[in-house]
Order: structure tokens, then C-alpha cells, then sequence
């Protein structure tokens, strides 16, 4: 394709009779539609963004305070430009399709300093169809050895007062629901999370995260995130609400500096997706493409792979994580000695409970939560060694669970909970996964729940970013998947780490157990927002929706229907999925339950069909190597008819579609499980209307 540099040289001032020094360059996506103009003005560089002409982001500042009074920002000159591109295509190991297309030009400018310390850094542009990606890089030099980034200067100046989805700034959680309101009034203080939860502080009244989902008013969707986010902080944003600009703000350390680099050293890419339709979105692949190839040469040990687990019971209150009836420092020595609760939930026997179940349905995994001693002593109490992620309570005997499992063909999912002790986990972790692989498991649940031990580190800061990262590739070599509770929300990293299946990273289905929970529009924003990144583990599957069946007066219940519960596997994309209700709440109901044994995790072809951020969403998936497709349609509190058009179903043969839908009268309040099962003939340009509840969903299958 076509691509478009033109470079200006002087452009003289006469009027201000001051030379200005202007170089422009531009680089348009290969189907000419998205246009980025990297501007450095009078030695600033500035970069801006049009889509069919539109602007996306208007001229925005660009640049690094470097703590060595290096201003990144200032002062420079271009001294190299050069053009890239690609146009190929990759296999994922696992995904939302089976072949990724690359596509794109580029473009990398090198910098000089002009005065002072001569530093060399470069900008690297890559322009695509439905965005583009922009990162700094410090190729090794002279000058430059070790240094430390005071602050990133990345600006995104916006077009318009756009609409959008925000959560606050909050250097140790994502675990927020979204807000809508505008970019003028944006006001983390009116976040929920804010006052509920004493742990979580915005950086300030104006901070958001990303990725940021954004509407402006002539119908452009624009998605604000990063890619390769590996030694750097996660990137989050500062609001100027007069003058509708975004300013980047890194998670900083303890003692307040942002990154510590050496040269060669580069950023995470910023990104900017834009499109016309809200779908293109849910489609594009720009941020995987902008990570790096799997570093796993043999992933035949990487299953994306549905499990049930010993959970929700504790979530609702049915049992509990911990053991002994009292607190106290318990230990490998000491536990014997413990008087037991009585309410203890992953004992051999309920956990047996959960293998038979798995077995007779086809679950592969079984993941248990508080098997291990310290769960008297986690969270909130600073313990620095709370958990050995070896010892087994008393009433767990690792080794009859593990050998039971594998008699019914099942694989037992490791838990690793370090209640924030990252230090604790990192000595321990080759321990704890040598005992894994002694017994068989192959997959790990993590979670960093409370604040990090050292004491002053953010879940979010560089320090952090680098313990996943570490824990992914430790992982790996141990050939274990991994699933991260609480990290840093994902860049896309999967694709280089494919044994990293899921992140929870935003607030999860869990939160409807035991707190005012999720709205019914939740499950349409996280697509546009969390998911940009990489899958959730958003633990679907509640059949029981109302928590006073376990707890009565209980307020608590899950803000959808048992319908929509069923379309989230389908709409939450992730190659590992919970069935993450109790064993007896689907015995009841196996008519029901029967989509979720169905349901695949992993696809040949997926098909955006219809979507609005906060509204409604409609996803088919064709299953990997098989032809069967599965669909997925939710809505928020309103009710809705689904428009499934089922033109993707191949040409010239009819097919059998089991449609489960909310009831006539069902409702995610009044009358949450109330569904419908029916069978129809279907063909190739057939049109499926359903109704969706308030709160409501679909989920269809089609063989
Ligand atoms: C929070 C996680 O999201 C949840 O899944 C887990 O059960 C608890 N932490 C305990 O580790
Ligand atoms: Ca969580």
C-alpha cells in the first residue's frame, strides 16, 4: 500500500521575525484512512491523528523528563527518519480467531539532544487500519547508561467534549465499576470505590485508567491503552477537564520516581484505536500485533481449558478459606495443634465432591482456594510470611486429592494467594511450583489482594510490572499456565507468554457475592475496556443468582440473568473459563448447564455482530477445528430484542440452534432466573431475533 512522507523543511516566522523550526513527517494506515503527522516544533516533538479526515487527536505533546535534568521533551533535533512496515500474518496458540493479520507502516524518527548531555532517543510509529501505536527507545550509547524516568510527557489532546467510560486512577486496583459522563466532568471522587474500600486512593479528582473508551459526538469510537507494557509502569491518565487534554501519569515507585531503565531501553507502545463502529473495536488485533512473538517453544502444555472450583462457597459464605476456629501465627510446626472451625471449605472429602463433578461433566480443572496454612493471618495484617504455598491444612491431603483427580482424567488448578506479599512469593516460588509439578498441577491461580509488601510499591509500579512478568516467564519453564488475580491490567502480553491464559484485572464476578456488586451495564463496557488488553477471568456461571438463598436477608445477588451468565461465555473472551457456581446449584438445572459443557474456549473465527458500550453487545465464535458456533448476546439494565444475523454460518446446509433466553417475564431484579430453552433449523442469512430481560442475555449454540 501507499505510503505518504513528506518532510517541510524551514518554516520562517516573517511576522514574529523568529525562525520557528518545523519538521513534519506523516505515515497513513495501509488503507489511507488513519493519518499520524509526527510534528517537532521549534525542538518539541508533537505528534496528532485523523481518521477519514476526522480528528482523533489533535497536535499533543510528546517526550520524557528524564531525572538526570534530561528534558526528552525539549531542545531536540531530528537527525535520522526511517520508514517500516509489515504486512503478514501470525498463528496464535490460542485466540479469538486462528490467524492474525500484521498490518501497517511505520515510521522511527531519532532525536538528538542539542545542547547539554548528547542523548539519542527514537520514536517508533505504527500506523494500522483501526489505530496506531507509538513508543519511545534508547538505543545504547555513550551518554546514557543507567537512568531514571521522572515523567512521561505523552499528551492526547482530544477533538471534542467526548463521551466516556472511566474508571479513577488508582494506582493498586481496576476493581472499579465504570463511569459514563463526559471528559469535562470526569470526577474520580464519585467513583464507588472511593469511599467503600479505605485501600483505594485516586491519584487525583481528575485521574483515570486505561484503557480508556471514548465517543465523540460524530460517532467515532476511540480506545486509549498500551502495549508491551514489560520495566515500565502502567501508564494512567490525568484529565485537563477545560481544556480536554490527557496527560500520561506513571505509577510511581515508593519514593516517587517512575522507571529505572539502562540503554537499550524502550516504553511500552502507546496505543490509539479508532473506527466508525463500535465492533471494529471488539475486532482489532493492533495491540497483539504490537507485542512480541511467543518466547514458548514447545506450548503442547497450554490447554485453554473450562474448570469449576471450590469459590463461590466461600465467596457466599457457605465455607471458609481458613481452618481454625481462632487467629493466630500458624505454621507448617504449629497447625496440628489448631482447634478447627468447623466451616473449613477445601477439605479432601467436599473436594472430591467437586473432581466427581468435573468428571461427569466434562469440566478439565478444579481449582481449590484455601488448602494451604495462612489464611488465619492474610490480608490487611502486613504478614510478610503469611502463606508457604506448600503446607496443605490439616483436613487437605494433597496427595489422595491429586491422585484422585488424575483417576477421573481431571487436573487439579494450584491456588497462590500472597495476600500482597510479593517478597514472600518470590522467595518461595520455585518451591511452590516444584511442589505443583511433584503432584501433577498444571495450571496456577495467583492474587495480590491488599497492599504490596515492601511497604510504598503499587500493583501498578514498575516493581510490580516486573514480578508478573517474572512469574510468567518462571511459569513457563516450569511449563505451568498462569492466571493472575489483581495485577496490572494486561498490554497483550499473552501472545508472547501464551501460558498466561487470563487475568482477572478488573472487578470480577466475584464482587456480586459480597458487596453492592456490578450494574447490569458492566458486562458491556469491560469488552470495550479491560478486554482491550487480554482475557478475563471473570468467573461466569452463577445459576444461583440472589445470596440470601445461603445467607437469608442477604442483599447481595448478581445484577443479571441466568441467561445473560450463560452469554458471558461467550461475550467475555477468554480461553479459560470458570463454571464458577457450586456443583449443586447446576445439578439442579442441567437442561441450563448444558451450554456451559458445550461451550468452546477457543476459535477459528469470531464475528462482532452488534455492540454499544454500555448498552448492548452480540459476539458469534466459530470452535476451533469444529463446526459449531456459539453466540453471545447481553444487554444492560434495558430490555432489548438481539439481532443475531447469522450470515457467518457457511453456505448451502441447515443447522440445529439451541437458543437459552430470559423468560417472558424474567428480570435480573425481580426475576433473574427465569429462562427459556428452545431448537430451531436454522440456515446461512437467517436473521434470529431474541429477546433480551433488563439485565438480560442469550447464548446460543449452533451445530
Ligand atoms: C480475590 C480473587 O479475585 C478471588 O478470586 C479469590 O478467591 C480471593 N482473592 C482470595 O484469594
Ligand atoms: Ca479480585
Amino acid at each position: 500500500m501507499k505510503y505518504f512522507k513528506y518532510r517541510c523543511a524551514f518554516v520562517l516566522a516573517l511576522i514574529a521575525a523568529i525562525a520557528l523550526h518545523a519538521q513534519t513527517f506523516s505515515v497513513h494506515s495501509p488503507d489511507g484512512k488513519i493519518a499520524l503527522t509526527f510534528l517537532l516544533q521549534d525542538g518539541k516533538p508533537t505528534y496528532s491523528m485523523t481518521y477519514a479526515t476526522k480528528p482523533v487527536i489533535l497536535q499533543s505533546s510528546m517526550g520524557l523528563q528524564l531525572a538526570e535534568d534530561i528534558n526528552m521533551g525539549n531542545g531536540l533535533k531530528v537527525v535520522k527518519d526511517s520508514a517500516t512496515q509489515a504486512n503478514e500474518d501470525w498463528a496464535p496458540v490460542w485466540g479469538e480467531e486462528k490467524t492474525i493479520h500484521n498490518h501497517y507502516n511505520g515510521l522511527v524518527v531519532t532525536l538528538q539532544t542539542q545542547t547539554g548531555r548528547l542523548v539519542i532517543m527514537q520514536l517508533e510509529f505504527r500506523v494500522f487500519n483501526d489505530g496506531m501505536g507509538f513508543r519511545y527507545m534508547w538505543p545504547r550509547q555513550h551518554n546514557l547508561n543507567h537512568f531514571v524516568v521522572n515523567k512521561e510527557l505523552t499528551g492526547f489532546a482530544l477533538a471534542g467534549d467526548h463521551k466516556v467510560w472511566w474508571i479513577p486512577g488508582d494506582f493498586d486496583t481496576n476493581e472499579y465499576s465504570y463511569l459514563q459522563s463526559t471528559i469535562s466532568t470526569v470526577d474520580a471522587t464519585k467513583s464507588k470505590g472511593f469511599t467503600e474500600i479505605g485501600l483505594r486512593v485516586p491519584f487525583s479528582e481528575s485521574g483515570v485508567q486505561t484503557p480508556l473508551m471514548m465517543k465523540s459526538q460524530d460517532g467515532l469510537y476511540i480506545n486509549i491503552h498500551e502495549a508491551a507494557l514489560v520495566n515500565y509502569p502502567a501508564m494512567q491518565l490525568d484529565v485537563d477537564r477545560k481544556k480536554l487534554t490527557l496527560t500520561s501519569v506513571l505509577v510511581p515507585d515508593a519514593v516517587g520516581n517512575a522507571a529505572y531503565l539502562q540503554a537499550p531501553a524502550k516504553t511500552p507502545w502507546r496505543t490509539i484505536l479508532v473506527s466508525n463502529k463500535a465492533t471494529d473495536l471488539l475486532s482489532s488485533r493492533t495491540i497483539l500485533n504490537l507485542n512480541e512473538p511467543s518466547v514458548i517453544k514447545d506450548p503442547s502444555f497450554i490447554k485453554p481449558s473450562k474448570f469449576v472450583g471450590l469459590w463461590w462457597e466461600m465467596h457466599v459464605g457457605k465455607s471458609t478459606w481458613d481452618y481454625a476456629a481462632v487467629q493466630d501465627n500458624y505454621t507448617a510446626e504449629n497447625i496440628g495443634s489448631a482447634k478447627p472451625s468447623g466451616h473449613h471449605g477445601a477439605t479432601t472429602q467436599r473436594v472430591k465432591q467437586y473432581i466427581d463433578f468435573a468428571a461427569k461433566h466434562g469440566m478439565s480443572g478444579v481449582l481449590v482456594e484455601g488448602w494451604n496454612i495462612g489464611w488465619e493471618d492474610w490480608s490487611g495484617k502486613w504478614k510478610e510470611d503469611v502463606f508457604d504455598f506448600v503446607t496443605p491444612y490439616p483436613d487437605f491431603d494433597l496427595k489422595e486429592v491429586n491422585s484422585y483427580a488424575a483417576s477421573k482424567g481431571v487436573k487439579m488448578i494450584m491456588h497462590h494467594e500472597t495476600s500482597g506479599s510479593v517478597t514472600n512469593y518470590e522467595r518461595n516460588m520455585d518451591t511452590a511450583y516444584r511442589l505443583m509439578k511433584n503432584f501433577g498441577y498444571d495450571a496456577v491461580k495467583t492474587g495480590y489482594v491488599g497492599k504490596i509488601i515492601p511497604r510504598g510499591e503499587h500493583h501498578d509500579g514498575q516493581w510490580m510490572v516486573n514480578h508478573y512478568n517474572r512469574v510468567a516467564r518462571k511459569t513457563a519453564q516450569y511449563r505451568i499456565m498462569l492466571d493472575a488475580h489483581e495485577p496490572v491490567r494486561p498490554t497483550g502480553l499473552h501472545r508472547t507468554y501464551p501460558n498466561w491464559l487470563a487475568c482477572e484485572a478488573a472487578r470480577g464476578n466475584e464482587f456480586n457475592a459480597w458487596s453492592v456488586g456490578n450494574p447490569p451495564e458492566h458486562e458491556t463496557i469491560l469488552p470495550f475496556t479491560r478486554l482491550m488488553g487480554g482475557p478475563m477471568d471473570y468467573t461466569p456461571g452463577i445459576f444461583q443468582i440472589k445470596v440470601d438463598y445461603y445467607k437469608p436477608g442477604a442483599k447481595e445477588q448478581v445484577h443479571t440473568t441466568l441467561a445473560k451468565q450463560l452469554a458471558l461465555y461467550v461475550t467475555m473472551y477468554s480461553p479459560l473459563q470458570m463454571a464458577a457456581d457450586i456443583p449443586e446449584n447446576y445439578e439442579q438445572k442441567p437442561d441450563a448447564f448444558k451450554f456451559i459443557e458445550d461451550v468452546a474456549v477457543d476459535w477459528d473465527a469470531s464475528y462482532y455482530l452488534e455492540a454499544e458500550p454500555g448498552d448492548y453487545l452480540t459476539i458469534a465464535r466459530k470452535a476451533k477445528g469444529k463446526n459449531e458456533w456459539y453466540v453471545g448476546a447481553i444487554t444492560d439494565e434495558n430490555a432489548r430484542m438481539a439481532i443475531i444475523d447469522l450470515s457467518f454460518l457457511p453456505a448451502g446446509k441447515s443447522y440445529q440452534a439451541t437458543i437459552y433466553r430470559d423468560g417472558e417475564q424474567a428480570h435480573w431484579q425481580s426475576n433473574p432466573m427465569q429462562y427459556v430453552i428452545e431448537t430451531k433449523t436454522v440456515k446461512p442469512g437467517d436473521v434470529l431475533k431474541v429477546k433480551l430481560a433488563p439485565g438480560g442475555g442469550a447464548a446460543v449454540s449452533i451445530k
